[in-house]
C-alpha cells in the first residue's frame, strides 16, 4: 500500500470557487483535490483529503494522522491566525507538515501575516493558488524520500 498523506482545510474552503473568487481562484474544493490527487498518483502517495469548519474536527484529524498518515498537508484558513490548538495538534505529529495559503497572506490585511501553524510548518507555501497544494505534494513526497 501507498503511503498515505493527510490534507486538511479549514474553514470556509468548502466554498471555494464562489468565495471571493478574485481572491481565492474559481477552482472548488473538489478541484483541488482531483489535482492533488493526479500528482500524488504521479508520485506514488496517497491522500486523504478532508475539510472542516470546526477547529475540534480539524484536531481530531491530526490525531487520527499521528498513526495513518506519513506527511500532514494543510490549509487551516482563518485558524491559522488564531488556533494555538491546532499548533498543538501538529506539534504532536513526527511527520513532515507543510503549510499552504492560496492567497499570498503577506500582501493583505496584516493580522493575517502571523501564523500559529507556522511554529510547526517545515515549510510554508504561501499565493500560489491552487498549485501551491500539488507543490504541496511533491514537497511532502520528496521529504519523505530523503527519510
Ligand atoms: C487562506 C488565507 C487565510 O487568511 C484565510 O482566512 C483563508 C484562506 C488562503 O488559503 O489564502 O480562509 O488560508
Amino acid at each position: 500500500m501507498s503511503k498515505l498523506i493527510t490534507v486538511l482545510n479549514g474553514p470556509n474552503l468548502n466554498l471555494l470557487g464562489q468565495r471571493e473568487p478574485h481572491i481565492y481562484g474559481h477552482d472548488t474544493l473538489n478541484d483541488v483535490a482531483a489535482r492533488c490527487n493526479k500528482e500524488a498518483k504521479a508520485l506514488g502517495v496517497s491522500l486523504a483529503f478532508k475539510q472542516s469548519n470546526h477547529e475540534g474536527q480539524l484536531v481530531d484529524w491530526i490525531h487520527e494522522a499521528r498513526t495513518d498518515s506519513v506527511g500532514i498537508i494543510i490549509n487551516p484558513a482563518a485558524l491559522t491566525h488564531t488556533s494555538i490548538a491546532l499548533l498543538d495538534a501538529l506539534s504532536t505529529f513526527e511527520g513532515p507538515v507543510i503549510e499552504v495559503h492560496l492567497s499570498n497572506v503577506h500582501k493583505r490585511e496584516s493580522f493575517r501575516a502571523h501564523s500559529y501553524v507556522s511554529l510547526r510548518a517545515d515549510g510554508i507555501i504561501v499565493g500560489c493558488g491552487v498549485q501551491g497544494y500539488e507543490l504541496a505534494v511533491q514537497r511532502v513526497a520528496r521529504m519523505l524520500e530523503a527519510t
